[in-house]
């Protein structure tokens, strides 16, 4: 098993974490959102991606999120942990919480989500046929339950579940477009869990998240959402998702 580290907005680096070789890699698709990290974490070899770059410079919408799926299924990655800021919609997920997410609504446009489209195989790892991937529980069950269980290692408090809806961004969400959600049946919102969930499963790549509750959504909370806000509460919550991490590379 080669673990791969997606890091997410307040994660662009992942701390302690020893760099053994930056490796720029191309893909079918493009070069990904960085070059790969390749290193040790608390003992264990990982892989670190940051999904927005290293320098934090890409939108959500402009991610090239099939360069960055391809290029850990060429590294050898077998499982994925996205780590990933999101808002909060319902009360159970208060700004500052952590959730290990189970379902996902895709409010997203535009965006390239598949490596089946329709033509001759685009890479190796898939064949040339149109293929509907099971995508019931988009989240891998296992991986879930073991980040939920680092968790209770690390003795920090975590929501095991919850229902992420996925925006196109990179602009926050109307209060009606949040109140719609909630009907939907959404409790957090986000901008990447897709395509990026559903080309790990077109891949084989078991993938889970830990989402960072950043803000409560739009027209949900008092204050005004700013950047400075959410970028306060991510870095208030970092060292919590870095503990279940911890955990869950020592034990797992
Ligand atoms: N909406 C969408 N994406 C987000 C939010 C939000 O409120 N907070 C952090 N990422």
């Amino acid at each position: 098993m080669t673990l791969a580290i997606i890091g997410g907005s307040g994660f662009d680096q992942l701390p302690d974490f020893a760099i053994v070789e930056r490796r720029k890699v191309s893909t079918p698709y493009g070069p990904p959102s960085a070059p790969l990290s390749l290193g040790k974490y608390c003992g264990s070899k990982v892989v670190f991606l940051p999904r927005h770059g290293g320098d934090h410079s890409i939108a959500p919408h402009g991610i090239n999120y099939r360069a960055n799926i391809y290029a850990l299924k060429d590294a050898g990655v077998t499982e994925v942990i996205a780590l990933a800021a999101v808002g909060g919609i319902s009360p159970d997920f208060p700004a500052r919480s952590i959730a290990i997410p189970h379902q996902i609504i895709d409010y997203t446009s535009a965006r390239e989500h598949t490596f089946y489209d329709g033509g001759p195989a685009s890479n190796s790892y898939v064949d040339d046929k149109v293929n509907h991937i099971d995508f019931t529980e988009p989240y891998d069950q296992s991986l879930r339950l073991r980040l939920i269980q680092a968790a209770q290692h690390a003795a920090i408090e975590v929501k095991d579940s919850g229902v992420y809806a996925v925006t196109q961004g990179p602009r926050l969400e109307t209060a009606a477009e949040i109140d719609r959600m909630e009907k939907d049946g959404a409790e957090i919102v986000g901008m990447t869990a897709m395509p990026e969930a559903a080309l790990a499963r077109e891949l084989d790549l078991r993938y889970a998240s830990i989402a960072l509750v950043a803000n409560a959504a739009a027209g949900r909370g008092s204050q005004e959402l700013t950047t400075a806000t959410i970028d306060a509460n991510l870095a208030a919550t970092a060292d919590d998702a870095l503990a279940i991490l911890e955990q869950f590379i020592s034990r797992f």
